[in-house]
């Protein structure tokens, strides 16, 4: 195990949400997204999300990240919790779920998966006034 892993483990973050970290999943940028979405959360830290919606089910998700370790970790948890679920259930998922998702983060860290919440509601949200819904 190398060394940042070790300091990842140490912290409370679960093997899985380490995995997501240095493996980045899920991170990048989609070039012709459906809808994005830039916000930035009270620690400062910003994330943008990508998304392709087909018949209103997210079929592709992307994002990037100026953060820390909890914003990429539940990035990629929640990029991969909303491929194939329809644009209603995405936008309800809440931090409890991308916690449980993960398996673990640790309790000064739980604040970042809402940074991921809040920039896919974002998304979301645009997409839906873009089309003149609600
Ligand atoms: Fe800002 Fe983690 S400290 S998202």
């Amino acid at each position: 195990m190398s060394e940042m892993q070790d300091l990842l483990e140490v912290s409370g973050y679960s093997e899985k949400a380490i995995d997501y970290y240095l493996n980045k999943v899920n991170v990048g940028e989609l070039t012709e997204p459906d809808t994005h979405a830039i916000y930035t959360g009270p620690c400062g830290d910003t994330m943008e999300i990508f998304l392709k919606v087909e018949d209103g089910v997210i079929k592709e998700a992307k994002f990037q990240a100026i953060g820390c370790a909890g914003a990429f970790s539940s990035g990629s948890a929640l990029t991969e919790m909303i491929i194939g679920k329809t644009l209603e259930a995405a936008e309800k998922i809440d931090e409890e779920e991308i916690i449980n998702y993960l398996g673990g983060i640790p309790p000064q860290k739980v604040h970042c998966t809402c940074l991921s919440k809040r920039t896919l509601q974002k998304a979301i949200k645009d997409y839906k006034n873009k089309r003149g819904g609600n």
